[in-house]
């Protein structure tokens, strides 16, 4: 029998969901305590639920939906994964009309969701063309393999920073080990995270929108803990003008660094600091073991340009898609 139950976030059901997750990506491995560990220290002021599809009490399917924040609270992003032994049943239909009920309830008018252009996704981008949905975004996506990477030809443009007085700091093991040398340390760095995210393209129909600093800093707390690759900061005479992050997660693919974001301060730009974060950020992962890094950027941001020049290749493009309701 086919039935689709709420989440009672158990353990086995994280176990099992990360088992459909993995049936459905490409790239990557999930582990359920990472995902445990996500939702427990979710932002419990924004709707985030799960539905699961079972079929004679064997999980085959789940759709995972969350409210955006702010200017965005009547959008819902969601994640649809199903095992691809039951394609073709309408069983993505079953979930993605079950999860429209639950959030035209809290007033949703539009939903969003990404897929990749890879044979994985091709029967829920189906159901994404039949029910209108639109292409709002594509993302290059690229891997790059570290132990390749010429770090050495890039000692120049460092040592040409460093002599600007542009100085590259590890933020967990060099700042906040010794945060009375820096101080404000966290909310500095937010605040740059924030004035460069802005600049980040994403689709016209959703906003950037501020974390309360509370929440940012409880999320780069749990970075620290358990997934971290690299926070790397430069920083001039205090100011703190260009960020990269990249996330390492051990219990699923201690090899891989995956990265968050990487920013400048407008007026830093064009001087090679995006460029020199990346090479100093390689080096120290390769120090511990990592010695592949994903990335992605919409298609036309520039980062491109650094990426393919340090030798990043690509893989399958992601593709943002969203319905107004
Ligand atoms: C993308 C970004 C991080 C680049 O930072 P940066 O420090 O200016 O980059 P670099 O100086 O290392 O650039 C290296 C090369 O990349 C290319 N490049 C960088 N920015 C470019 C731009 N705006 N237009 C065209 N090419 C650009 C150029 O080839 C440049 O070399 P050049 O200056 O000798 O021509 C910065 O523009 C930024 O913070 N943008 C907003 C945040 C963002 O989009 N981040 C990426 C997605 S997470």
């Amino acid at each position: 029998m086919i039935e689709i139950k709420i989440f009672t976030e158990t353990d086995k059901e994280f176990v099992e969901l990360a088992r459909i997750d993995n049936l459905v990506n490409h790239d990557s491995i999930d582990h359920p305590d990472d995902d445990k560990n996500s939702w427990q220290i979710r932002d419990k002021s924004i709707i985030r639920d799960r539905l699961l599809l079972y079929d004679k009490n064997i999980l085959i399917g789940a759709i995972y939906y969350s409210q955006g924040r702010d200017e965005n609270n009547r959008t819902f992003f969601y994640t649809l994964n199903l095992d691809p032994a039951y394609n073709h049943k309408g069983y993505r239909y079953l979930l993605y009309s079950k999860m429209l009920e639950k959030v035209k309830k809290f007033n949703c008018n539009m939903v969003h969701t990404s897929i990749y252009e890879h044979p994985n996704y091709k029967e829920h981008k189906k159901l994404l063309i039949k029910e209108g949905f639109k292409l709002v975004q594509t993302n290059r996506e690229y891997s790059c393999d570290l132990r390749k990477v010429d770090v050495r030809k890039y000692y120049p443009l460092i040592k040409k920073l460093e002599s600007e007085d542009i100085k590259f700091y590890d933020s967990k093991e060099e700042i906040a080990s010794d945060i009375k040398k820096f101080p404000n340390h966290f909310k500095k760095l937010e605040e740059l995270e924030w004035i460069t995210e802005q600049d980040i393209p994403i689709p016209d129909d959703i906003s950037h929108t501020r974390m309360p600093f509370k929440h940012w800093l409880k999320l780069c707390h749990d970075f620290y803990k358990n997934s971290y690759g690299i926070h790397l900061i430069a920083i001039k005479n205090n100011k703190y003008l260009g960020a990269t992050d990249i996330h390492v997660y051990p219990k699923s693919e201690p090899h891989k660094g995956w990265t968050g974001s990487i920013g400048v301060l407008k007026e830093f730009r064009r001087k090679g600091v995006a460029t020199a974060l990346k090479i100093k950020a390689i080096e120290k992962l390769l120090e511990k073991g990592v010695t592949e890094i994903r990335t992605d950027n919409e298609e036309n941001n520039p980062m491109y340009k650094i990426n393919v020049a340090l030798g990043f290749k690509p893989v399958p493009f992601s593709l943002d898609y969203s319905k107004k309701i």
